[in-house]
């Protein structure tokens, strides 16, 4: 029988690719977004489509239980909806700051309370959390989205103990930069709705140039690469809990193994501003 996965955030990026692989890998999908009139690809027998906003729980709830009809069980979700944030903190409107920390830490906490009673009535089932890079280096000028990463990564390893107990396997996958998705986009336009106070307009500047920079080819993760990550930790029965995907995660992960003094000095020189 095929298994079946929830996927949140589908419309577009990871979760878009995440949902083809499952496809292909013969999976039931549950494809979730929050306006599902923009889902753009053909029908398939073993499809779902369906509206799902991780912010707001009775649509949470309406999403788990349209997958529970259509298909009986979820075996795995995927908590991959998410917004991102560049921006400086003192700049940024309050709903701003709650709109990045609900979207990606309590959306994946209201996801999981929702599927955890389908999962105790069969017995089981699997987690898998996309967070980010973020998570071993936090960057510059993306406090509060470090701060959400940094909180779901947290989340999720805790959590992971007492599930175990119910046969709930918890995982994550931690991309690094994928400059291919919507993600950079909407950032930047989210940048837009804040202020940059003068005494960091400088740096501010030289911070978003890097953006802008040709990335090296092969350097960043692809929606791809994401997706047969996602993928391989849905199926994963090695106990694995973590996988860095893109080689700055994998580079993020080598500078944040040296000592706490060389790591001091890695990240200065990466982000400290020049004064
Ligand atoms: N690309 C990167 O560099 C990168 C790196 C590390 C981690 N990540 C993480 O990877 C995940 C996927 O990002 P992506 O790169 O694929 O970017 P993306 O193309 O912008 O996809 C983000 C998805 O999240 C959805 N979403 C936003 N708010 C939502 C809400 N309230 N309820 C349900 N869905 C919502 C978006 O749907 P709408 O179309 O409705 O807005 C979109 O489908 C995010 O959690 C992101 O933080 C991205």
């Amino acid at each position: 029988m095929s298994q079946t996965v929830l996927v949140t955030g589908s419309s577009s990026g990871f979760g878009r690719a995440a949902v083809h692989r499952f496809l292909d890998q013969g999976w039931n999908v549950v494809a979730t977004l929050r306006d599902p009139s923009r889902w753009t690809g053909a029908p398939d027998g073993r499809l779902l489509v369906t509206a799902l906003d991780v912010r707001d729980t009775a649509s949470v709830l309406a999403g788990v239980a349209a997958a529970v009809e259509r298909f009986g069980r979820i075996d795995c979700v995927v908590n991959n909806a998410g917004v991102g944030l560049f921006a400086v903190f003192e700049g940024t409107p309050e709903r701003i700051i709650e709109d990045v920390v609900d979207t990606n830490l309590y959306g994946p906490m209201r996801v999981i309370r929702a599927v955890l009673p389908h999962f105790h009535r069969q017995g089981g089932g699997r987690i898998v959390n996309v967070t980010s890079s973020n998570v071993t280096v936090p960057s510059t000028l993306m406090a509060a989205y470090s701060a959400s990463k940094g909180g779901l990564h947290g989340f999720s390893e805790a959590i992971s103990y007492e599930l175990s107990l119910r046969n709930v396997e918890v995982k994550v996958v931690e991309p690094g930069l994928s400059p291919g998705t919507n993600f950079v986009g909407q950032t930047t336009a989210r940048f837009g709705s804040s202020e940059v106070p003068a005494p960091y307009a400088a740096y501010v500047q030289e911070r978003a140039a890097t953006f802008d920079a040709p990335p090296p080819p092969g350097y960043f993760a692809t929606d791809d690469d994401v997706a047969a990550a996602i993928h391989e930790a849905a199926v994963d029965e090695t106990g694995r809990f973590r996988w860095r995907v893109g080689a700055d995660a994998l580079d993020f992960a080598r500078a944040r193994q040296a000592s706490d003094e060389d790591y001091d000095a890695w990240r200065r020189s990466h982000f400290a501003p020049a004064r």
